[in-house]
């Protein structure tokens, strides 16, 4: 799957850009403030509904306009696939072959991307939440059923919690609504746990590789107590919320899910978050980002688009070298840099365009 042309008006610093992508790589290079970052948003944009710099719409408008919009051709398993998104007067309209979508989050899953961008150390440092938006976006992207519990789970816990702050709530709403919280919570807690071990083996292959064979990974993923078989999760699940009720009563929220979930990484079996160096972090972030793309590819049949920005800061030039090796001629890849010769050695090998950003504006260097 790969954008083959993309267009923005209005888009931030990208006022009228109407660009051809290779299905390879792709290498966008310029200095501070030309609009890198913004061409990544874009195409994130699409690919997941959201803005991963703002969650305010209008501020992406280009100052003193009213509207952006967006179109993206799409090759997806040979068929092509046009997406629209414009936004203007508080209104957003996505099509997608001319047919509007109701919600955002019905992009996820059509243009399938693995984005790194250089505060990624967050994964590894953030809170939970991070940690669990990054596991959600990549099953949401593999499965659209996975979307469906998630959203599900959430309003059901959203109407336990305000059944809980009520003190004289009825017994068998109450009820209902904990066997549902059950149900929805133990499929995300399966899908985490696969998703997790999955990544945590890809992951571990990339970090050993990055490292030269001197580090290994260990993803943790922390959950209600003890789910070593599939079968023991919604007992567990169950036994903890009959234990925690009372405390729920008190406090006047739900205290056990999967809303609670963390990540928790080990690098040669030590806290990654409490001991790791920063080239340790990025690398570890990098690892993560190859070992979704292995993920989704198992679970879909192709690759997701990559979308990396400013990935080699902080690293040492053989970490670079190493991860440079992992870019796949059949993966679509877009790098934004402040400097591409690094990039252009790798060209020689595999089919590459360059094109060099200045002021909102992309012109082919090379090809
Ligand atoms: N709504 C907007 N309208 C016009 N310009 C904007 C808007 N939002 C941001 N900008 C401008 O876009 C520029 C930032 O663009 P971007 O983050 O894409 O740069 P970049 O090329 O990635 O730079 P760096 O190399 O520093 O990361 C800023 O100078 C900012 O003023
Ligand atoms: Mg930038």
């Amino acid at each position: 799957m790969h954008i083959s042309e993309l267009k923005a008006k209005n888009f931030r610093l990208l006022k009228d850009i109407d660009i051809e992508l290779n299905s390879g790589m792709n290498i966008f290079f310029g200095p501070n403030a030309q609009g890198k970052t913004t061409l990544l948003e874009a195409i994130r944009l699409i690919s997941t509904g959201r803005s991963f710099i703002t969650n305010t719409l209008k501020e992406i408008i280009t100052f003193e306009n009213d509207h952006f919009f967006l179109k993206a051709n799409i090759l997806q398993n040979y068929l092509p696939v046009e997406i629209k998104f414009g936004f203007g007067e508080s209104k957003k309209i996505i099509q997608v072959n001319s047919k509007p979508l109701k919600n955002l989050s019905d992009l996820i899953g059509i243009v399938d991307s693995v984005l790194f961008v250089p505060d990624d150390f967050n994964l590894v440092t953030g809170s939970p939440e991070i940690k669990r938006r990054y596991i959600d976006i990549q099953l949401s992207q593999a499965k659209n059923e996975y979307l469906e519990n998630l959203k599900a789970y959430n309003k059901v816990l959203k109407n336990r919690n305000a059944l809980l702050k009520n003190r004289n709530y009825n017994k068998n709403e109450m009820q209902t609504w904990t066997e549902e919280l059950l149900k929805y919570g133990t499929l995300i807690i399966m899908e985490r746990k696969k998703s997790v071990s999955n990544l945590n083996k890809f992951a571990n292959e990339y970090l050993s590789i990055i490292s030269g064979n001197k580090e290994n990974l260990k993803i943790d993923y922390k959950t209600i107590g003890d789910i070593e078989t599939d079968a023991n999760i919604k007992n567990q699940f169950r036994i903890l919320m009959e234990k925690t009720h009372q405390s729920e009563q008190k406090l006047g929220f739900t205290l056990i899910g999967p809303h609670k979930d963390n990540l928790e990484f080990y690098i040669n079996n030590i806290n990654a978050k409490k001991f790791a160096s920063r080239g340790q972090l990025k690398s570890i972030s990098i690892a993560l980002k190859f070992a979704e793309a292995d993920n989704l590819k198992l679970l879909k049949g192709y690759y997701p688009l990559f979308l990396f920005d400013d990935i080699f800061s902080e690293l040492d030039e053989t970490r670079k070298d190493n991860i440079l090796s992992f870019i796949k001629e059949e993966q679509q890849t877009i790098i934004v840099s402040t400097n591409h010769n690094r990039f252009v050695s790798q060209s020689n090998k595999k089919d590459c365009c360059i094109f060099e950003m200045s002021n909102g504006k992309i012109s082919l260097n090379s090809r």
